[in-house]
């Protein structure tokens, strides 16, 4: 097995899953959190941070947790935190396509608070790692259930993995996202060796903030000129 894909041991050093603000040799339980961790600012326009993750003594939310303060502390959106961890996704779809459905798509009464949330969004940003040089099955299948909730609006990436830094899995996501017709932002942030690059629930990367900054204004120019757009006339798609 390539080191790459080796979920790293615990080591003197090493950032290892769990809450942000950690000690990083600390042993921990899957990190888990409340279903929506809420940040409102002044502005109206809502990003959602999805954690795509869902494995047990998964990094995700230590990464979210990251992303969201710098969300708060960008003063554009107010910033929504969802855990796919928290909501059920079945694999198995109906026979319809969400994308004709629409409102009328069968999702199981469990799905609503996260189709709900995707509904509201203006914006998004998705934190993914990268298993076996994509993304997790967990994301794929809350993409798949939903289609006009990406429909029309703008999704940054913030991934990490082994030596290529989860962009594999960047890569496929914005190529399927654009079936969605979401406009994925150029900028993003990837943390290769994501064990060695954290600490205590931060990046060791002096550069990183100015990163998300620059993801962060990207999506707000963004999220501001689609949902003027998409209130001017119905998306063609
Ligand atoms: C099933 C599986 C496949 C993986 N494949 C890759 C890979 O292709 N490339 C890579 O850089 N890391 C790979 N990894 C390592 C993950 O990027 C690393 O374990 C990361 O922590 C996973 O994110 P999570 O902790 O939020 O689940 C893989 C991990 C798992 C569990």
């Amino acid at each position: 097995m390539p080191p790459e894909h080796r979920t790293p041991p615990a080591g003197p050093g090493r950032a290892q899953p769990g809450p942000a603000g950690a000690s990083p040799n600390t042993a921990w339980p899957a990190a888990r959190w409340p279903a929506t961790v809420r940040c409102t600012t002044n502005d109206t326009h809502k990003l959602v941070i999805l954690v795509g993750s869902v494995r047990e003594g998964r990094f995700g939310p230590v990464v979210a947790s990251w992303v969201a303060e710098r969300a708060r502390l960008h003063g554009g959106f107010d910033v929504e935190v969802v855990d796919l961890a928290d909501h059920d996704v079945p694999l198995a779809l109906p026979a319809a396509s969400p994308k004709y459905a629409g409102d009328a798509y069968p999702r199981p009464d469990t799905m609503a608070p996260l189709t709900a949330a995707l509904d509201g969004a203006d914006a998004f940003v998705v934190v993914t790692p990268e298993y076996n040089h994509s993304y997790p099955a967990s994301l794929k299948a809350a993409i798949d259930w939903h289609f006009t909730q990406w429909t029309a609006k703008p999704v940054g990436f913030v991934s990490y993995g082994g030596a290529a830094g989860g962009r594999h899995a960047v890569l496929h996501l914005e190529n399927v996202l654009t079936e969605l017709h979401a406009v994925t932002v150029r900028d993003g942030l990837a943390f290769p060796k994501y064990y060695t690059a954290w600490q205590d629930g931060r990046p060791l990367d002096a550069d990183a903030p100015g990163y998300a900054k620059t993801l962060l204004d990207q999506l707000a120019w963004w999220a501001a000129a689609l949902r003027k757009a998409r209130a001017a006339a119905p998306y063609p798609g």
